[in-house]
C-alpha cells in the first residue's frame, strides 16, 4: 500500500500479524494447554511463559508471577482459567486498565452438582453414622427421614450454584438459595443481603458454600453462622478455604452443632500436615478437586471470547473489581 498515509501503513501491518496469546499455567500439563489452546485459536501465536514477546494482545492465566504483567504492556484483556478471581486480583501488578474476564462453567457445574449430590445424599442417607456402626459391628436401622424436611441451602446462586440447584431439584430435596442481588429461580426458595441470611440458614439441613471469596465473604462461616443453622447439620465447602474460619468449624463440629463437613478447599493448600481437618471424624476432604479446569472446554470459551473482543462484541464473565468476582 505505496499511497496510504504512514499511521495507516502501520496498523495495516499490525492487522496482518497474527494475533500474540501469552498463556501462563501451573502443573505438568502446560505443554498441553499450549497445544489445545493453538488448536482453539489457530489464527494466533501462543507464546507459554516465560516466552515473552512485548506486543502481547491476550493474557491467558493461571496463579501468574506478578513480573509477568510488565512483560505484555499492550494486552487487551486478561483471561483467567478459573471461575474464582480472588487470586489474581491479589497481584499487585495486574493492569488495572483492561478487563479480567473469568471462566464461566466450562464444565465445571456438572462436575459440582455431582460432588454435591453426593454429599447431600451421603448426609440424607446418614452413611457416616451407617459406617460408625459398622465401625463397631451394629446392626441397627436408622429412622426414615422425609426429604421434604431435609432443606439443603446454597450460599451463592452464580453459574455453580444454580447447577447445583437445578441437581438437588431433580432429586426432590427444598433447595434455598442466598445471594447478594435477590433471584428468582424456579424450585428455589431465594434470599437476598445480610438481613435474610439468618432466614436461609434456618432452613439449611446442609449448608453448601459457592461464593466467591471477596472481602464480603472471606470468615463468613464462623461460629456465629454455624450456630445459627439447625442443630447437626452438615457444611460442604467447594468454593475457597478462606471462608471459613477453620477453628469455629472444629469446635462446631465438637459440639455437634455440626454432623459433618465436606471440604474440598482450605486457607492452605495442600493442606498442611499437621491441621486438625486430617484427622477429625466428621471431616470428609478432597484435594480441591470437587471440580478440575477441564483443557478443551476451557480454551475453547476463552477462543470464543477472543474472537468476540477482536470483532468487537460485548463478552460475559467480566469481573467487577469492586466487588471483587
Ligand atoms: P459466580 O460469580 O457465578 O457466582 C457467585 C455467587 O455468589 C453469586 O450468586 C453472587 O451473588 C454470590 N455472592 C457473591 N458475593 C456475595 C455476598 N457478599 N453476599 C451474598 N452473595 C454473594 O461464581 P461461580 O458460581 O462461577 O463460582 C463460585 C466460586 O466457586 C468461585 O468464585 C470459586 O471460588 C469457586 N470454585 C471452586 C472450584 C473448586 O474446584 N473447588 C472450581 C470452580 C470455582 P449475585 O448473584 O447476587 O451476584
Ligand atoms: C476455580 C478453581 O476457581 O479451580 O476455577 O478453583
Amino acid at each position: 500500500m505505496p499511497d496510504a498515509p504512514r499511521e495507516e501503513r502501520s496498523r495495516s501491518r499490525e492487522a496482518l500479524r497474527p494475533l500474540r496469546v501469552l498463556l501462563h499455567v501451573t502443573g505438568d500439563d502446560a505443554a498441553h494447554w499450549r497445544e489445545a489452546l493453538a488448536g482453539a485459536l489457530p489464527e494466533a501465536q501462543v507464546l507459554l511463559w516465560p516466552e515473552r514477546a512485548d506486543d502481547v494482545d491476550y493474557l491467558v492465566l493461571w496463579r501468574p508471577p506478578a513480573e509477568l504483567f510488565a512483560t505484555a504492556p499492550r494486552a487487551r484483556a486478561i483471561f483467567n482459567l478459573g471461575a474464582g478471581v480472588d487470586a489474581i486480583l491479589r497481584v499487585p501488578t495486574l493492569p488495572r486498565d483492561i478487563p479480567v474476564v473469568r471462566l464461566e462453567d466450562a464444565g465445571m457445574a456438572a462436575q459440582m452438582a455431582d460432588y454435591v449430590t453426593l454429599a447431600v445424599l451421603a448426609a440424607y442417607r446418614e452413611q457416616q453414622v451407617y459406617a460408625e456402626q459398622q465401625r463397631a459391628g451394629k446392626w441397627e436401622r436408622r429412622p426414615f427421614r422425609d426429604k421434604r424436611a431435609f432443606g439443603v441451602g446454597l450460599l451463592g446462586l452464580g453459574v455453580l450454584g444454580q447447577a447445583v440447584a437445578a441437581a438437588l431439584i431433580a432429586r426432590e430435596f427444598p433447595v434455598y438459595g442466598w445471594s447478594r442481588v435477590r433471584k428468582a429461580l424456579p424450585g428455589v426458595t431465594t434470599f437476598a443481603g445480610a438481613g435474610e441470611l439468618e432466614s436461609f440458614l434456618h432452613e439449611a439441613q446442609v449448608l453448601v458454600c459457592l461464593l466467591p471469596s471477596t472481602p464480603d465473604t472471606r470468615g463468613i462461616i464462623d461460629a456465629r453462622l454455624l450456630a445459627q443453622l439447625p442443630r447437626g447439620a452438615h457444611l460442604v465447602n467447594i468454593a475457597r478455604g478462606d471462608l471459613v474460619v477453620d477453628a469455629d468449624l472444629v469446635a462446631a463440629l465438637d459440639r455437634g452443632q455440626l454432623a459433618s463437613a465436606t471440604l474440598d478447599v482450605f486457607h492452605e493448600e495442600p493442606l498442611p500436615p499437621a491441621h486438625p481437618f486430617w484427622r477429625h471424624s466428621r471431616v470428609t476432604l478432597t484435594p480441591h478437586s470437587s471440580a478440575v479446569t477441564l483443557i478443551d472446554e476451557s480454551v475453547a470459551q476463552i477462543a470464543a471470547k477472543i474472537r468476540r473482543v477482536e470483532q468487537g462484541l460485548p463478552v460475559s464473565g467480566i469481573v467487577d473489581r469492586a466487588r471483587g468476582y
